[in-house]
């Protein structure tokens, strides 16, 4: 079965990738990533925070907003928390690339227009295959439109893509006021590829301590019905690729999201949850749930379930919310 796709102008035997994780961490890691089949790696973020704490981002060409940091540098996780440095990640890059074959993704992760950005270029240089531009924020400045950080995005976004030569996707959040308009706006500045959606990871409170304490929790299937709406809402009406992150874990869940629009499928808690052999098992039901359905390739599939194709559109708009609430029976 032809199970072959595009992303980021790579084409791919099979959408399956390894998502931003742990996974990247070692050469070991990857390898074993490579060996059990996945079709690319994204490398775990650099962070905005870890670039500017470091001062390594002056002389830059694009604005700083470097008060934005005084704040939060006090409650900032130390350099030894994080698992690679500024300078240890492009040297990553540079040893993964040398001892693997599959495309390798490199991500930045970040919030405002600054110097720090022109770490895209350095990881271009250091031999990243494209770049995961993740924009993970929390709106909670009153006096700061909506339309002001999605503004502040797309200028990202628009300054990153005149830097360097390589694809650049967007790891979103659902939570805009309008999803579809960003990824017009994003769209219209050239971005590569989209990827739906971030997890918000909830922190809990630690009543003895009185602290906020993290709680990763891995994901299950369940998340997934947020990001098949949006990559069916936005299929074919992005020039993007779209990309799938949170909640693949089967088979089925895949080939869902294939036909809701995505040209790749990121895992990253069904891999760290079963280990990376995983992708082989995923890749070959997927093989035989088309093989059974009389598909002729995954391409044949690729966003059937879309809004402009789906036979009943409305399915993903209102009234599917009035259906669903008034779908519900006494058990
Ligand atoms: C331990 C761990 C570390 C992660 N690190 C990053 C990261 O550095 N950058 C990023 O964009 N996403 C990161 N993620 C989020 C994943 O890339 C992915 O979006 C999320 O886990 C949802 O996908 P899943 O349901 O397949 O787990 C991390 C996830 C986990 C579990």
């Amino acid at each position: 079965m032809d199970l072959s796709t595009t992303y980021l102008g790579f084409e791919l035997p099979h959408p399956l990738i390894a998502g931003a994780s742990p996974l990247a961490d070692t050469v070991d890691s990857v390898k074993r990533v490579e060996d059990a089949g996945a079709a690319a790696i994204v490398m775990r973020s650099l962070f905005e925070e870890q670039i500017t704490s470091e001062g390594l981002a002056t002389n830059s060409s694009m604005d700083t907003h470097a008060e934005s940091f005084a704040e939060a540098l006090t409650y900032f996780p130390s350099p030894e928390e994080f698992v690679l440095g500024p300078h240890e990640y492009l040297e990553q890059i540079r040893t993964i690339k040398a001892a693997v074959g599959i495309p390798v993704i490199a991500s930045l992760n970040g919030t405002t227009r600054g110097g720090w950005l022109d770490y895209a270029k350095l990881m271009e240089e250091a031999g990243a295959d494209a770049l995961e531009l993740n924009v993970y924020v929390l709106a909670t400045d009153p006096d700061e439109a909506g339309d002001t950080i999605v503004r502040r995005t797309v200028e990202m976004v628009s300054a990153i893509k005149k830097a360097v030569k390589l694809p650049v996707a967007i790891k979103l959040s659902p939570y805009y006021s309008s999803v579809s308009n960003v990824a017009k706006q994003l769209d219209d500045v050239g971005v590569d590829g989209m990827v739906l959606f971030n997890r918000f990871y909830q922190s809990d409170i630690d009543l003895e301590n009185l602290e906020v304490v993290p709680d990763l929790k891995l994901s299950n299937s369940g998340a997934l019905l947020l990001r098949l709406r949006w990559l069916a809402i936005l299929s074919g009406r992005v020039q993007a690729d779209l990309a799938v992150t949170g909640g693949p874990h089967t088979a089925i869940d895949a080939i869902k999201a294939v036909m809701c629009g995505a040209h790749a499928v990121q895992m990253v808690s069904a891999l760290l949850k079963k280990g990376p052999q995983h992708i082989e098992t995923v890749r070959s039901e997927m093989a035989q749930w088309l093989e059974e359905n009389e598909y002729e390739s995954l391409s044949q599939a690729h966003g059937s379930m879309g809004l402009l194709k789906c036979p009943n559109p409305k399915a993903f708009e209102r009234a599917n919310y009035m259906h669903t609430l008034q779908s519900w029976r006494p058990e």
